[in-house]
Protein backbone atom coordinates (compact mmCIF):
# COMPACT_ATOMS: atom_id res chain seq x y z
CA UNK A 1 0.00 0.00 0.00
CA UNK A 2 1.43 3.77 -0.71
CA UNK A 3 -0.17 7.07 0.16
CA UNK A 4 -0.39 9.29 -3.09
CA UNK A 5 -0.83 12.75 -1.13
CA UNK A 6 -1.55 16.09 -3.71
CA UNK A 7 0.31 19.12 -2.47
CA UNK A 8 -1.36 22.31 -0.71
CA UNK A 9 -4.51 22.64 1.90
CA UNK A 10 -4.75 23.82 5.40
CA UNK A 11 -5.35 21.52 8.45
CA UNK A 12 -8.53 22.93 10.49
CA UNK A 13 -10.96 20.65 12.96
CA UNK A 14 -10.41 18.59 15.90
CA UNK A 15 -9.07 15.10 16.31
CA UNK A 16 -7.93 12.61 19.21
CA UNK A 17 -4.91 10.80 17.76
CA UNK A 18 -4.54 7.11 18.98
CA UNK A 19 -3.57 5.65 21.85
CA UNK A 20 -0.05 5.72 23.12
CA UNK A 21 1.75 3.12 22.36
CA UNK A 22 4.20 2.80 25.45
CA UNK A 23 1.49 2.53 27.20
CA UNK A 24 -0.47 0.77 25.58
CA UNK A 25 2.63 -2.18 25.69
CA UNK A 26 3.35 -1.64 29.49
CA UNK A 27 -0.88 -1.91 30.18
CA UNK A 28 -0.74 -5.56 29.14
CA UNK A 29 3.00 -6.30 30.73
CA UNK A 30 1.37 -4.80 34.09
CA UNK A 31 -2.05 -6.12 33.50
CA UNK A 32 -1.00 -9.84 32.99
CA UNK A 33 1.67 -10.06 36.05
CA UNK A 34 -0.43 -8.16 38.20
CA UNK A 35 -3.32 -9.97 40.34
CA UNK A 36 -6.65 -9.77 39.62
CA UNK A 37 -8.65 -7.76 36.37
CA UNK A 38 -7.31 -4.56 34.53
CA UNK A 39 -9.35 -2.33 32.51
CA UNK A 40 -8.13 0.54 30.22
CA UNK A 41 -9.58 2.67 27.91
CA UNK A 42 -7.96 4.60 24.63
CA UNK A 43 -5.64 1.72 23.72
CA UNK A 44 -3.74 1.66 20.44
CA UNK A 45 -5.17 -0.79 17.92
CA UNK A 46 -2.10 -0.68 16.33
CA UNK A 47 -0.23 -3.74 15.23
CA UNK A 48 2.79 -3.43 17.67
CA UNK A 49 0.43 -3.32 20.45
CA UNK A 50 -1.52 -6.62 19.68
CA UNK A 51 1.67 -8.20 18.98
CA UNK A 52 2.31 -7.76 23.02
CA UNK A 53 -1.49 -9.22 23.51
CA UNK A 54 -0.82 -12.30 21.49
CA UNK A 55 2.27 -12.64 22.79
CA UNK A 56 0.71 -12.89 26.59
CA UNK A 57 -2.04 -14.86 24.89
CA UNK A 58 0.35 -17.56 24.05
CA UNK A 59 1.46 -17.29 27.55
CA UNK A 60 -2.02 -18.27 29.20
CA UNK A 61 -3.01 -14.89 30.02
CA UNK A 62 -6.88 -14.04 28.84
CA UNK A 63 -7.65 -10.45 27.22
CA UNK A 64 -11.08 -9.79 26.23
CA UNK A 65 -10.25 -6.95 23.20
CA UNK A 66 -9.15 -4.74 22.41
CA UNK A 67 -12.50 -3.55 21.17
CA UNK A 68 -13.15 0.60 20.57
CA UNK A 69 -9.95 1.29 22.67
CA UNK A 70 -10.88 -0.98 25.38
CA UNK A 71 -9.61 -4.04 26.83
CA UNK A 72 -9.52 -6.00 29.82
CA UNK A 73 -6.89 -8.31 31.11
CA UNK A 74 -7.18 -11.46 33.66
CA UNK A 75 -3.66 -11.09 35.49
CA UNK A 76 -2.32 -14.41 36.58
CA UNK A 77 0.04 -12.87 38.59
CA UNK A 78 4.40 -12.42 39.07
CA UNK A 79 4.39 -16.43 38.63
CA UNK A 80 1.27 -17.57 36.42
CA UNK A 81 2.73 -17.27 32.93
CA UNK A 82 2.89 -20.32 31.11
CA UNK A 83 5.65 -21.75 28.41
CA UNK A 84 3.85 -20.88 25.19
CA UNK A 85 3.69 -23.66 22.39
CA UNK A 86 5.50 -21.00 19.29
CA UNK A 87 7.70 -18.78 18.55
CA UNK A 88 6.49 -15.56 20.08
CA UNK A 89 6.66 -12.92 16.65
CA UNK A 90 7.10 -9.17 17.83
CA UNK A 91 6.46 -7.82 14.29
CA UNK A 92 8.06 -4.26 14.22
CA UNK A 93 7.57 -3.82 17.53
CA UNK A 94 11.33 -3.35 19.86
CA UNK A 95 9.08 -2.16 22.40
CA UNK A 96 7.63 -5.66 22.75
CA UNK A 97 10.92 -7.68 22.64
CA UNK A 98 13.09 -5.59 24.54
CA UNK A 99 11.10 -5.13 27.19
CA UNK A 100 9.12 -8.93 27.84
CA UNK A 101 12.86 -10.38 27.27
CA UNK A 102 13.14 -8.88 30.76
CA UNK A 103 9.92 -10.95 32.12
CA UNK A 104 11.14 -13.88 30.81
CA UNK A 105 14.50 -13.77 32.39
CA UNK A 106 12.86 -14.48 35.21
CA UNK A 107 10.36 -17.28 34.44
CA UNK A 108 10.96 -20.99 34.50
CA UNK A 109 10.12 -21.78 31.10
CA UNK A 110 12.26 -21.24 27.97
CA UNK A 111 10.65 -19.26 25.04
CA UNK A 112 12.06 -17.63 22.16
CA UNK A 113 11.30 -14.35 20.17
CA UNK A 114 11.72 -13.18 16.85
CA UNK A 115 10.12 -10.36 14.23
CA UNK A 116 10.11 -8.72 11.03
CA UNK A 117 12.68 -7.87 8.80
CA UNK A 118 13.15 -4.21 10.23
CA UNK A 119 12.89 -6.03 14.01
CA UNK A 120 15.56 -9.03 13.38
CA UNK A 121 18.47 -6.33 12.43
CA UNK A 122 17.98 -4.33 15.54
CA UNK A 123 20.76 -4.62 18.47
CA UNK A 124 19.67 -6.69 21.18
CA UNK A 125 22.79 -6.56 23.24
CA UNK A 126 21.89 -3.59 25.00
CA UNK A 127 19.30 -5.83 26.79
CA UNK A 128 20.93 -8.67 27.05
CA UNK A 129 23.99 -7.39 29.24
CA UNK A 130 22.19 -6.31 31.89
CA UNK A 131 20.17 -9.03 31.79
CA UNK A 132 22.96 -11.65 31.99
CA UNK A 133 24.68 -9.69 34.57
CA UNK A 134 21.91 -10.63 36.63
CA UNK A 135 21.34 -13.73 35.70
CA UNK A 136 19.83 -14.35 32.90
CA UNK A 137 20.93 -16.56 30.00
CA UNK A 138 20.18 -15.47 26.29
CA UNK A 139 20.60 -16.75 22.97
CA UNK A 140 20.83 -14.59 20.04
CA UNK A 141 22.05 -14.43 16.60
CA UNK A 142 24.67 -11.97 16.97
CA UNK A 143 22.54 -10.17 19.39
CA UNK A 144 19.49 -9.84 17.14
CA UNK A 145 16.27 -11.07 17.01
CA UNK A 146 15.40 -14.60 17.54
CA UNK A 147 16.16 -14.45 20.97
CA UNK A 148 15.60 -17.59 23.03
CA UNK A 149 15.17 -16.87 26.99
CA UNK A 150 16.37 -19.90 28.76
CA UNK A 151 14.23 -20.38 31.96
CA UNK A 152 14.75 -21.47 35.64
CA UNK A 153 17.15 -19.19 36.49
CA UNK A 154 17.25 -16.71 39.65
CA UNK A 155 18.23 -13.16 39.31
CA UNK A 156 19.83 -11.05 41.44
CA UNK A 157 19.20 -7.63 41.66
CA UNK A 158 22.04 -5.67 40.02
CA UNK A 159 23.16 -1.74 39.65
CA UNK A 160 23.01 -0.97 35.89
CA UNK A 161 24.91 2.13 34.71
CA UNK A 162 23.03 2.21 30.96
CA UNK A 163 25.10 3.21 28.09
CA UNK A 164 22.77 5.40 26.26
CA UNK A 165 19.20 6.73 27.58
CA UNK A 166 17.23 4.08 26.55
CA UNK A 167 13.38 4.00 28.19
CA UNK A 168 13.25 -0.01 27.08
CA UNK A 169 16.64 -1.00 28.30
CA UNK A 170 15.58 1.05 31.58
CA UNK A 171 12.13 -0.70 31.77
CA UNK A 172 13.55 -4.41 30.68
CA UNK A 173 15.68 -4.23 33.68
CA UNK A 174 13.25 -2.73 35.86
CA UNK A 175 11.10 -5.50 35.17
CA UNK A 176 13.59 -8.27 35.27
CA UNK A 177 13.92 -6.60 38.85
CA UNK A 178 10.56 -7.51 39.82
CA UNK A 179 11.71 -11.31 40.68
CA UNK A 180 15.42 -10.63 41.21
CA UNK A 181 16.53 -10.72 44.94
CA UNK A 182 17.32 -7.58 46.43
CA UNK A 183 17.37 -4.25 44.91
CA UNK A 184 17.28 -3.33 41.14
CA UNK A 185 18.57 0.00 40.21
CA UNK A 186 19.24 1.69 36.97
CA UNK A 187 20.93 4.88 36.32
CA UNK A 188 19.94 6.80 32.88
CA UNK A 189 22.98 9.03 31.05
CA UNK A 190 19.72 11.75 30.58
CA UNK A 191 16.16 11.42 31.77
CA UNK A 192 13.70 8.92 29.38
CA UNK A 193 10.23 8.02 29.01
CA UNK A 194 8.91 7.42 32.41
CA UNK A 195 5.62 5.11 31.36
CA UNK A 196 6.91 2.01 33.40
CA UNK A 197 7.80 3.54 36.97
CA UNK A 198 4.43 5.82 36.88
CA UNK A 199 2.75 2.34 35.50
CA UNK A 200 4.55 0.47 38.31
CA UNK A 201 3.13 3.20 41.11
CA UNK A 202 -0.60 2.87 39.44
CA UNK A 203 -0.20 -1.01 39.42
CA UNK A 204 0.84 -0.72 43.75
CA UNK A 205 4.50 -1.49 43.33
CA UNK A 206 7.02 1.12 45.26
CA UNK A 207 9.23 2.64 42.43
CA UNK A 208 11.75 4.75 43.82
CA UNK A 209 13.30 7.36 41.72
CA UNK A 210 16.08 10.32 42.22
CA UNK A 211 18.74 12.21 40.48
CA UNK A 212 18.95 9.90 37.76
CA UNK A 213 18.75 6.93 39.74
CA UNK A 214 15.09 4.60 39.55
CA UNK A 215 15.66 1.46 41.52
CA UNK A 216 13.16 -1.45 43.20
CA UNK A 217 13.28 -4.05 45.04
CA UNK A 218 12.08 -7.15 43.80
CA UNK A 219 9.74 -10.08 45.40
CA UNK A 220 6.61 -7.76 45.48
CA UNK A 221 3.37 -8.33 43.66
CA UNK A 222 0.86 -5.72 41.40
CA UNK A 223 -2.95 -5.65 41.86
CA UNK A 224 -4.54 -4.51 38.90
CA UNK A 225 -5.82 -1.28 37.90
CA UNK A 226 -8.44 0.85 35.88
CA UNK A 227 -6.34 2.77 33.08
CA UNK A 228 -7.68 5.68 30.80
CA UNK A 229 -4.37 5.54 28.08
CA UNK A 230 -4.29 9.07 26.63
CA UNK A 231 -3.85 10.22 23.02
CA UNK A 232 -0.15 9.54 21.78
CA UNK A 233 1.71 12.79 21.78
CA UNK A 234 4.35 11.20 18.83
CA UNK A 235 1.02 10.60 16.32
CA UNK A 236 -0.43 13.81 17.63
CA UNK A 237 2.75 15.50 16.33
CA UNK A 238 2.39 14.80 12.95
CA UNK A 239 -0.15 17.17 13.15
CA UNK A 240 1.54 19.72 15.41
CA UNK A 241 3.99 19.50 12.44
CA UNK A 242 0.76 19.75 9.80
CA UNK A 243 -0.60 23.15 11.45
CA UNK A 244 2.64 25.08 11.60
CA UNK A 245 3.53 24.29 8.08
CA UNK A 246 0.54 25.01 6.19
CA UNK A 247 -1.13 28.19 6.20
CA UNK A 248 -4.47 28.82 7.18
CA UNK A 249 -4.82 26.17 9.70
CA UNK A 250 -6.12 25.98 13.37
CA UNK A 251 -6.32 22.36 14.44
CA UNK A 252 -7.41 20.84 18.47
CA UNK A 253 -6.06 17.99 19.26
CA UNK A 254 -7.72 16.55 21.79
CA UNK A 255 -6.58 14.34 25.22
CA UNK A 256 -2.75 14.06 24.17
CA UNK A 257 -0.40 12.76 27.04
CA UNK A 258 1.99 15.67 27.75
CA UNK A 259 4.52 13.22 30.23
CA UNK A 260 7.75 16.00 30.16
CA UNK A 261 9.41 12.62 29.35
CA UNK A 262 7.76 12.66 25.84
CA UNK A 263 6.97 16.37 25.04
CA UNK A 264 10.09 17.63 23.74
CA UNK A 265 8.48 18.20 20.47
CA UNK A 266 5.98 21.04 21.57
CA UNK A 267 9.19 22.83 23.27
CA UNK A 268 11.64 22.28 19.96
CA UNK A 269 8.25 23.56 17.46
CA UNK A 270 8.02 26.26 20.09
CA UNK A 271 11.77 27.09 19.96
CA UNK A 272 10.89 27.33 16.35
CA UNK A 273 8.52 29.80 16.16
CA UNK A 274 5.47 27.89 16.62
CA UNK A 275 2.22 28.58 17.51
CA UNK A 276 0.97 25.74 20.21
CA UNK A 277 -0.98 26.72 23.15
CA UNK A 278 -1.16 24.28 25.88
CA UNK A 279 -4.92 23.88 27.13
CA UNK A 280 -7.01 21.95 29.91
CA UNK A 281 -3.79 20.78 31.40
CA UNK A 282 -5.07 17.71 33.82
CA UNK A 283 -3.76 14.11 35.08
CA UNK A 284 -5.42 11.04 34.37
CA UNK A 285 -4.31 7.70 35.59
CA UNK A 286 -0.80 9.28 37.13
CA UNK A 287 -0.20 11.19 33.73
CA UNK A 288 -0.38 14.51 32.78
CA UNK A 289 -2.99 15.36 29.59
CA UNK A 290 -3.76 18.22 27.64
CA UNK A 291 -5.74 19.47 24.78
CA UNK A 292 -3.04 21.25 22.15
CA UNK A 293 -4.16 23.98 19.79
CA UNK A 294 -1.95 24.95 17.43
CA UNK A 295 -2.15 27.26 14.25
CA UNK A 296 0.05 28.09 10.92
CA UNK A 297 3.12 29.86 11.98
CA UNK A 298 6.76 30.77 10.21
CA UNK A 299 9.11 29.02 11.39
CA UNK A 300 12.66 29.43 11.72
CA UNK A 301 15.77 27.07 12.06
CA UNK A 302 17.53 26.39 14.84
CA UNK A 303 20.31 24.16 17.04
CA UNK A 304 18.33 21.34 19.05
CA UNK A 305 19.37 21.54 22.50
CA UNK A 306 20.83 17.94 23.22
CA UNK A 307 19.25 17.32 26.32
CA UNK A 308 15.96 17.75 24.77
CA UNK A 309 17.13 14.77 22.11
CA UNK A 310 15.61 11.52 24.56
CA UNK A 311 12.41 13.70 25.40
CA UNK A 312 11.06 14.02 21.14
CA UNK A 313 13.53 10.36 20.42
CA UNK A 314 10.26 9.75 18.11
CA UNK A 315 9.26 12.69 16.72
CA UNK A 316 12.46 13.61 14.84
CA UNK A 317 10.97 12.28 11.48
CA UNK A 318 8.38 14.31 11.25
CA UNK A 319 10.12 17.51 12.79
CA UNK A 320 12.69 17.37 10.59
CA UNK A 321 9.84 18.07 7.73
CA UNK A 322 9.75 21.01 9.84
CA UNK A 323 13.14 21.62 9.41
CA UNK A 324 12.78 21.55 5.81
CA UNK A 325 10.15 24.31 6.32
CA UNK A 326 11.47 26.81 8.28
CA UNK A 327 13.64 29.69 7.24
CA UNK A 328 17.61 28.72 7.61
CA UNK A 329 19.36 26.22 8.82
CA UNK A 330 18.05 23.98 11.56
CA UNK A 331 20.85 21.30 13.30
CA UNK A 332 20.48 18.40 15.29
CA UNK A 333 23.49 16.37 16.74
CA UNK A 334 23.95 13.91 20.16
CA UNK A 335 20.82 12.13 18.19
CA UNK A 336 23.00 8.82 17.04
CA UNK A 337 19.91 6.54 18.60
CA UNK A 338 17.79 7.29 15.56
CA UNK A 339 20.08 5.14 13.18
CA UNK A 340 19.12 2.21 15.38
CA UNK A 341 15.03 3.02 15.23
CA UNK A 342 12.71 0.99 12.99
CA UNK A 343 14.97 1.95 10.09
CA UNK A 344 18.28 4.21 10.33
CA UNK A 345 15.97 7.62 10.69
CA UNK A 346 18.65 9.81 9.85
CA UNK A 347 19.68 8.60 6.80
CA UNK A 348 16.29 7.65 5.76
CA UNK A 349 14.95 10.88 5.86
CA UNK A 350 18.14 12.47 4.60
CA UNK A 351 17.64 10.74 1.47
CA UNK A 352 13.71 11.63 1.12
CA UNK A 353 14.68 15.20 1.99
CA UNK A 354 17.32 15.19 -1.08
CA UNK A 355 14.99 13.88 -3.43
CA UNK A 356 12.25 16.56 -2.84
CA UNK A 357 15.07 18.97 -3.22
CA UNK A 358 15.68 19.88 0.39
CA UNK A 359 19.74 20.59 0.99
CA UNK A 360 21.12 18.36 3.97
CA UNK A 361 24.17 17.30 5.24
CA UNK A 362 24.45 13.85 7.67
CA UNK A 363 26.30 13.47 10.83
CA UNK A 364 27.27 10.56 12.32
CA UNK A 365 24.87 11.63 15.51
CA UNK A 366 22.39 13.88 13.47
CA UNK A 367 22.02 16.32 10.55
CA UNK A 368 22.03 19.71 9.66
CA UNK A 369 18.79 20.34 7.11
CA UNK A 370 18.46 24.11 5.14
CA UNK A 371 14.70 25.49 4.82
CA UNK A 372 14.01 25.82 1.33
CA UNK A 373 11.36 25.04 -1.20
CA UNK A 374 9.96 21.20 -1.30
CA UNK A 375 9.10 19.35 -4.59
CA UNK A 376 7.23 16.75 -5.12
CA UNK A 377 8.79 13.36 -5.57
CA UNK A 378 8.43 9.73 -4.48
CA UNK A 379 9.70 8.45 -0.81
CA UNK A 380 11.08 5.19 0.17
CA UNK A 381 9.88 4.47 3.76
CA UNK A 382 12.78 1.31 4.62
CA UNK A 383 9.11 -0.07 6.10
CA UNK A 384 9.18 2.26 8.97
CA UNK A 385 6.02 3.97 9.80
CA UNK A 386 7.36 7.41 11.00
CA UNK A 387 8.70 7.91 8.04
CA UNK A 388 5.90 7.36 5.74
CA UNK A 389 3.66 9.55 7.83
CA UNK A 390 6.31 12.65 7.62
CA UNK A 391 6.52 12.75 4.17
CA UNK A 392 2.72 12.42 3.74
CA UNK A 393 2.83 15.48 5.99
CA UNK A 394 5.40 17.09 4.09
CA UNK A 395 2.95 17.37 1.00
CA UNK A 396 1.23 20.41 2.26
CA UNK A 397 4.31 22.62 1.27
CA UNK A 398 5.43 20.97 -1.90
CA UNK A 399 4.68 21.82 -4.91
CA UNK A 400 3.77 18.65 -6.54
CA UNK A 401 2.67 15.20 -5.75
CA UNK A 402 4.00 12.86 -3.21
CA UNK A 403 4.24 9.49 -3.39
CA UNK A 404 5.21 7.84 -0.36
CA UNK A 405 6.07 3.82 -1.07
CA UNK A 406 5.53 0.88 1.16
CA UNK A 407 3.37 2.24 3.81
CA UNK A 408 1.68 -1.01 5.39
CA UNK A 409 3.71 -0.34 8.65
CA UNK A 410 1.74 2.75 9.33
CA UNK A 411 -0.30 0.26 11.12
CA UNK A 412 2.15 -0.48 13.64
CA UNK A 413 1.33 2.92 15.70
CA UNK A 414 -1.44 4.76 13.31
CA UNK A 415 -3.74 2.17 11.69
CA UNK A 416 -6.51 4.88 10.57
CA UNK A 417 -3.84 7.56 9.86
CA UNK A 418 -4.91 8.30 6.21
CA UNK A 419 -8.35 8.81 7.27
CA UNK A 420 -7.95 10.97 10.14
CA UNK A 421 -5.49 13.04 8.64
CA UNK A 422 -8.25 13.60 4.87
CA UNK A 423 -11.04 14.71 7.79
CA UNK A 424 -8.85 17.76 8.75
CA UNK A 425 -7.33 18.98 5.00
CA UNK A 426 -4.14 16.32 4.10
CA UNK A 427 -4.99 15.70 0.45
CA UNK A 428 -4.13 11.91 0.97
CA UNK A 429 -4.93 8.87 -0.67
CA UNK A 430 -4.36 5.55 -0.69
CA UNK A 431 -3.56 2.80 -3.78
CA UNK A 432 -1.93 -0.45 -3.94
C1 LIG B 1 9.97 3.30 23.80
C2 LIG B 1 11.22 3.83 23.97
C3 LIG B 1 12.00 4.46 22.89
C4 LIG B 1 11.12 4.80 21.69
C5 LIG B 1 10.19 3.69 21.34
C6 LIG B 1 9.28 3.34 22.50
C7 LIG B 1 9.28 2.69 24.95
O1 LIG B 1 13.00 3.56 22.44
O2 LIG B 1 11.92 5.13 20.58
O3 LIG B 1 9.40 4.04 20.21
O4 LIG B 1 8.06 2.45 24.87
O5 LIG B 1 9.95 2.44 25.97
P1 LIG B 1 14.46 3.52 23.13
O6 LIG B 1 14.31 3.03 24.51
O7 LIG B 1 15.25 2.58 22.25
O8 LIG B 1 14.97 4.92 23.06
Amino acid sequence: MRFQVKPGGSITGRLRAPGDKSMSHRTIMLGSIAEGITEATGFLEGQDALCTVNAFRAMGVTIDGPRDGQVRIQGVGLHGLKEPNETLDMGNSGTSIRLISGLLAAQSFDATMTGDASLTKRPMGRVITPLQQMGAVIDSHDERPPLTVRGGQSLKGIHYVMPMASAQVKSCVLLAGLYAEGRTSVIEPAPTRDHTERMLQGFGYAVDSENGVISLRGGGNLQGAQLDIPADISSAAFFLVAASISEGSDLILEHVGINPTRSGVITILTLMGADIEIMNERTVGGEPVADLSVRSAKLKGIEIPEELVPLAIDEFPVLFIAAACADGETVLSGAEELRVKESDRIASMAEGLTRLGIANEVMPDGIRIQGGRMTGGEIDTYHDHRIAMSFSIAALRANGDIIVNDCDHVATSFPNFASLSKGIGLRITEAL
